[in-house]
């Protein structure tokens, strides 16, 4: 077992974790952050996926060990207080899920996108969340939201 200490959702956090403990296991095991979701065993599914010092990260595919000092957001860090981030917001305006299962890694990796194509066309959000699988194939409404939380960013 080994120490690892990172910045969760803007608060410094630590906890014992073994070599081979995975990230998500972590985040949800350890920190109590079940909002990160486990969908498949082959980093195939995206509902793991976090904010990694900026970036879309599906934190299945690491250790926790890996990230030592790292600046970690999670679903439960987007919104401020009851104010939803816009990418929420959004996907509650479009109806953009179902069953939920896949929304928390949707919603992390459409913030990612967000960032880095503030105004993307629908094939740039095909290639966005191709990583990210919602088994009750809601798509559409998922790349309604995009747009619409894109709208509600540039104000
Ligand atoms: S649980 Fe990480 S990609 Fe499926
Ligand atoms: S809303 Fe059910 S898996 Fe996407």
């Amino acid at each position: 077992m080994a120490k690892v200490a990172m910045k969760v959702n803007g608060k410094q956090m630590s906890g014992d974790v073994e070599d081979r403990t995975l990230l998500v296991d972590f985040i949800r095991d350890t920190l109590a952050l079940t909002g990160t979701h486990i969908g498949c065993d082959t980093s195939q599914c995206g509902a793991c996926t976090i904010q990694l010092n900026g970036r879309a990260v599906k934190s299945c595919t690491m250790l926790a060990a890996q990230a030592e000092g790292a600046d970690i957001m999670t679903i439960e860090g987007l919104a401020q207080g009851d104010k939803l981030h816009p990418v929420q917001q959004a996907f509650t305006e479009c109806h953009a899920l179902q069953c939920g299962f896949c929304t928390p890694g949707m919603i992390m990796a459409s913030v990612g996108l967000l960032k880095d194509t503030p105004k993307p066309t629908d094939e740039e959000i095909y290639h966005g969340l191709e990583g990210n699988l919602c088994r009750c194939t809601g798509y559409i409404n998922i790349v309604k939201a995009v747009k619409r939380a894109s709208q509600l960013m540039a104000g």
